[in-house]
């Protein structure tokens, strides 16, 4: 059996200002902490001399926005990583950036960052003071040019399904954005969040996110327009020229082993077959996070998911990419398969299908993905 890919996920928690749609787990950047800083440094040390002998294949800096971390910093943490694990050939480093952060572009690819994932969001000025946020679309088109200048690969992101946006709007904007030279795109469509800011605007009637079936239709135009471009969806919100996917992503939905730290990053490593698929993850907030590493050497806490769990988790996940789930590699992990009666039913219905013992979506089954996936669980 081949070894099963490791990543290094790092959370930086800090955000110069908190967008209104956002639910991950942010904090206004008040200056550097350099507290977090180092206690992150002591967690990935803690985690190396739990995994002797494993190089990892991806590191993954996201958040929050790591591009506030200086390049020096960035620069530090690779290099821990490099000596304590040891890197397999052609690692992936990606790093999650703001266009304001474009200054630090080049200091990051020296640093070693090969991949650039860029927070655009729109290219169009009324869309992003739409979406609150702290840059205009010059900012944005500046700081693609500038990481395309710099990085061997870049990814943008855009939110799409915004208020009042009409089919061929999006389609202009998307074709815009697609000529302008990533090798990437990850389409988001707005989700109205519990407790965000526009959960509470949607609440009062001051925000109307499009309805269903305007949502439906703008996801079916993104599929076409992206693969009018070369664009192949290789995952439901992901789109790449061909071998030009995110690895470490791909980590996620196959179900390999990846360790996370900084405050609240997850993780996942081994599976039933090897003694159990461990959970770990990390406190919250960043004090409560560098006091747990000053305590016990990490931020984690370590639990073990049950076999049915494992297997759940591994085909909600996994069903997400186009290459579909692997059958037989499931059951090889976690003794349990998908329910072969259901699949069945949604194979005669069109939605999925089998081939290769691989099970995937279909396109139109990929507009009821989450309801598919869940109703084939065992
Ligand atoms: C964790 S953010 C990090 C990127 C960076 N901080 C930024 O905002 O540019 C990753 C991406 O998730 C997407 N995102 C966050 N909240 C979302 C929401 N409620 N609906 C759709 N997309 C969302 C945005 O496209 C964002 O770029
Ligand atoms: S979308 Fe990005 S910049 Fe905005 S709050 Fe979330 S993580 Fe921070």
């Amino acid at each position: 059996m081949t070894e099963t890919a490791l990543g290094l996920y790092i959370h930086w928690p800090y955000c110069a200002r908190i967008c209104p749609y956002c639910d991950f787990n942010v904090y206004r950047a008040r200056g550097a902490d350099d507290e977090l800083f180092a206690a992150i440094m002591v967690d990935l040390d803690f985690w190396s001399g739990k995994m002797p002998g494993r190089k990892l294949t991806s590191i993954h800096f996201g958040g929050g926005t790591p591009s506030l971390l200086t390049p020096h910093q960035i620069a530090a943490l690779i290099e821990r990583a490099a000596k304590r694990f040891g890197f397999h050939n052609n690692i992936e480093i990606g790093l999650e950036a703001n266009p304001n952060d474009c200054d630090g572009f080049q200091g990051f690819a020296s640093a070693g960052v090969n991949r650039l994932s860029l927070g655009v969001q729109s290219f169009y000025d009324d869309a992003l003071i739409a979406l609150g946020r702290d840059h205009d679309g010059s900012a944005s088109r500046k700081a693609l040019d500038k990481a395309l200048g710099v990085f061997e690969r870049v990814s943008i992101d855009l939110i799409y399904a915004r208020e009042g946006q009409s089919l061929d709007a999006w389609a202009t904007e998307l074709g815009d954005a697609l000529k302008t030279g990533p090798d990437h795109l990850s389409l988001y469509q707005l989700t109205i969040e519990p407790g965000t800011a526009f959960d509470k605007r949607v609440a009062r009637g001051d925000l109307k996110p499009p309805g269903e079936n305007i949502a439906e239709q703008l996801f079916r135009l993104t599929q076409t327009v992206c693969a009018e471009h070369g664009f192949e969806p290789y995952e439901i919100s992901n789109h790449a020229r061909p071998g030009s996917d995110s690895r470490h992503n791909r980590l996620y939905w196959e179900g390999a082993d990846w360790i996370g730290i900084g405050p609240g990053a997850h993780g996942r490593i081994g599976s039933h077959a090897t003694g159990g698929r461990a959970l770990t993850e990390t406190a919250l907030r960043p004090a409560d996070y560098i006091r747990r590493v000053s305590e016990t050497g990490t931020g984690s806490t370590s639990s073990t998911l049950s076999a049915l769990d494992e297997v759940r988790e591994r085909i909600l996940m996994g069903m997400r990419i186009s290459d579909g789930l692997d059958l037989a590699r499931i059951e090889q992990l976690t003794g349990l398969t998908v329910d072969h009666v259901e699949a069945a039913r949604y194979v005669e219905q069109g939605w999925l299908s089998i081939s290769d013992h691989r099970l995937a979506f279909t396109p139109e089954g990929r507009l009821l993905a989450d309801g598919i996936a869940a109703a084939i669980c065992p």
